[in-house]
């Protein structure tokens, strides 16, 4: 008689794990398997459970119920020392390095090479190197963590867990701060670890990243196992389908409408990041204007300038028909514009204060006259912002540090949105957000639109920008490389002007 065959046992199991938080049960009774050398993502929507499952596999958090085994024994992971000794490496949602250490000393740190007694320096830096040339990173390991830009502090963050010989790695949204090209080294790791037997679990929001890397899918909703996609079954409709419940059709609903008059009228503005290029253009009541472009192309740079983070050094700007070059934001804010910063976990939040106090906080600026923080006021702009962009929180009091990353990051928008502006600027305004979310935050830019505000808005994601824009402009270092009215959309032509393929006097014609 034929036995069926056995499935071969997991290199990682986790059964039953459930973890509550105060007012939160964060996950109920979640189990997931993980095989050598296979890369597994874990996906779901904001606040699904997915970065606590990973901190309690690595040992930052104890589970209240269930048990991990790892090769079939039960095991205790207590800490991330522990999780270390069993080759269990997370990397961190929010970075986790010393800024003013050099990259050899962050790689290194805690366990540094010894001899006779001493730090074996020249070691550290040999090692580091070999680490940094695996992730594709080539850089003196001497440079500042601090000084390098977020994506190359990822991928040193990277080389540091692949560092301690893991044999399981875990990758919280490693992708979400990394550029095209970043991404790409990323994906060649990953494919490189499994190669060697090395298993990775891989979680993000990027669909398109999950379908061309994981061999299997689990998925969370509300701190629950939704479903499991193998290999063949892994398709964007498919993940859609069990993460949220339902189908999303209809992910963009822009319908074109007459604009207004002209509300930001930029002439032959220059910014600091590039101060030999002259950029003009016009963001119309009601109009959605994109901002397409690479990596280092000066999209934050033009958005900051128009928003007076860093002033302009040449040229005209006029708001709603005023001259106006706004040296500071509180000038920008008083004209009626408000910007959503690309980087929100540096410049969006207070983490130590309460959902209500940073839902609140702009637009409170307002009302100070008086002296009095209005508690009224400030309850119902955290319940709208709550409410409209579904934040999932146990209350208003909730400290923000407890929120899942992308919960944050929809208070960081939703502050600005109560500000009513009349011109909204955004940078990459759903990075780190789940579908669900992101489609909210579609569904509002169109009603702002259609309530006369101007948005003008810089993504990197190809989709985002052809399902949103009525226009777009695009950016090629630091220049006005083109722009594409709604008929003339599409990706190629958006990327011939991006890489610089396409000149501006060529489309003039
Ligand atoms: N230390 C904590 N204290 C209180 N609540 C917490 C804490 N950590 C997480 N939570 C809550 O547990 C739930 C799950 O959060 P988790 O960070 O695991 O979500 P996630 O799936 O990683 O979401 P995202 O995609 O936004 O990163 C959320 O409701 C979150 O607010
Ligand atoms: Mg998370």
């Amino acid at each position: 008689m034929l036995m069926a065959e056995a499935a071969p046992q997991p290199l990682l199991e986790a059964r039953l794990l459930s973890k509550q938080f105060p007012g939160v049960r964060a996950l109920r009774g979640v189990s997931l398997t993980l095989q050598r050398g296979e890369v597994l993502a874990v996906i779901g929507e904001n606040g699904a459970g997915k970065s606590t499952l990973m901190k309690i596999l690595a040992g930052v958090q104890l589970p209240d119920a269930g048990e991990i085994l790892v090769e079939g024994q039960p095991v205790r992971i207590a800490t991330v020392r522990a999780a270390q000794q069993l080759g269990i490496a997370l990397i961190h949602q929010e970075l986790n390095l010393a800024d003013n250490l050099d990259i050899g000393a962050n790689i290194f740190l805690g366990r540094e090479p010894r001899r006779c007694g001493f730090v074996d320096n020249a070691r550290i830096h040999a090692e580091a190197r070999t680490h940094l040339q695996r992730v594709g990173l080539d850089l003196p390991t001497e440079t500042i963590v601090g000084t390098l830009p977020i994506g190359r502090q990822q991928l040193v963050e990277i080389a540091k867990a692949l560092s301690s010989q893991a044999r399981v790695l875990i990758m919280d949204e490693p992708s979400s701060s990394l550029s095209q090209h970043e991404t790409e080294t990323l994906f060649r790791v990953v494919r490189d670890l499994r190669a060697q037997g090395i298993s990775v679990i891989y979680i993000s929001h990027r669909l398109g990243e999950v379908t061309a890397l994981a061999d299997r899918v689990v998925v969370l909703r509300d701190g629950e196992n939704a479903g499991e996609l193998a290999r063949e079954a892994i398709t964007h409709a498919a993940m859609v389908r069990l993460m949220v419940g339902r189908d999303l059709s209809q992910f963009y609903q822009r319908q074109p409408r007459p604009h207004g008059e002209p509300v930001l009228e930029v002439d032959r503005l220059r910014t600091p990041a590039h101060p030999r290029r002259e950029i003009s253009f016009q963001v119309c009541a009601g109009e959605i204007v994109g901002i397409a472009g690479l990596v280092g192309a000066g999209r934050t740079e033009l958005l900051q300038t128009v928003f007076g983070v860093t002033p302009a050094v040449g040229g005209e700007m006029r708001v709603r028909g005023q001259t106006l070059r706004p040296r500071s934001p509180q000038a920008a804010i008083a004209a009626g514009m408000a910007l959503a910063p690309e980087d929100r976990k540096q410049h969006g939040l207070i983490l130590a204060m309460s959902v209500r106090e940073n839902a609140s906080l702009p637009s409170l600026r307002r009302d100070q006259r008086s002296g009095f923080l209005n508690r009224e006021a400030e309850q119902t702009v955290a319940r709208n912002t709550v409410e409209q962009l579904g934040v999932k929180t146990p209350g208003l009091e909730q400290t923000v540090q407890h929120l899942s990353g992308g919960n944050q990051q929809k208070i960081v928008l939703g502050k600005w949105l109560a500000l009513k502006p009349r011109l909204l600027l955004l940078d990459e305004p759903t990075r780190g957000i789940d579908i669900g979310a992101k489609r909210e935050i579609y569904r509002l830019m169109d009603q702002l639109a259609s309530e006369g505000v101007a948005v003008l808005f810089a993504s990197s994601e190809m989709e985002e920008v052809l399902g949103m824009a009525d226009r777009v402009l695009v950016m090629h270092e630091g220049r006005l490389a083109g722009e594409l009215a709604r008929d003339q959309l599409n990706e190629e032509a958006v990327m011939s002007l991006a890489t610089g393929a396409t000149a501006r006097t060529e489309l003039a014609k």
